[in-house]
């Protein structure tokens, strides 16, 4: 901040606009700003790993003792398991390996500490991140069964 601007908070503080003259506005808004950052990025930080758990736990540890009957656990599932469907429950397994891979990879994109001090991995986990998503969609996108989804109103085919 230049000391010209400093200065017109001071003196705007003490003309009545700022009542703690104590402490000029910009350092407090300043705070004000890094603990509202640092709370969204710690509420970023919870859910991101939650969805990593969940989809690792459910998912992850059905498909890797083959028992992906399991996924019917869940009911809000379009299609989920399908008996017989070894491609597209191979797909589907895959649409969640590749998850967990974006919300790992996405919420240390996000850590500032990261950025600063490991830039070579910081690109590195952002160049596998966009594959990941892109991946992630295009496959989605070129498996989802048409009439089927468009019927439960899950659909790109509009
Ligand atoms: C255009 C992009 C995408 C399409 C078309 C798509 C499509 C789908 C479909 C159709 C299902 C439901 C399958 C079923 O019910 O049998 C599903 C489930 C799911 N997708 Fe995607 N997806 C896309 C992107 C993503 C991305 C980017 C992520 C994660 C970062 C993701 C994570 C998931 C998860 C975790 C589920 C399971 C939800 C649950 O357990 O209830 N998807 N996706």
């Amino acid at each position: 901040m230049s000391a010209h601007t400093a200065s017109q908070i001071k003196a705007n503080a003490g003309a009545g606009a700022n009542t703690n003259a104590n402490q000029p506005i910009g350092s407090r808004a300043k705070t004000a700003l890094n603990v509202s950052a640092t709370f969204w990025l710690t509420i970023v930080i919870i859910g991101q790993v939650a969805f990593a758990i969940f989809i690792a736990g459910f998912y992850g540890v059905s498909s890797v003792q083959g028992n992906f009957a399991a996924w019917a656990k869940n009911t809000t599932l379009l299609k989920g398991y399908v008996a017989g469907d070894s491609t597209g429950n191979l797909f589907f397994a895959a649409h969640m390996l590749i998850a967990v891979v974006i919300a790992s990879c996405g919420v240390l994109q996000l850590i500032p500490q990261i950025r600063a001090r490991a830039a070579a991995f910081h690109r590195w986990n952002g160049r596998i991140f966009m594959l990941a998503i892109g991946g992630q969609c295009e496959w989605a996108v070129s498996h989802m069964d048409q009439e089927n989804d468009c019927e439960s109103g899950w659909c790109v085919c509009h």
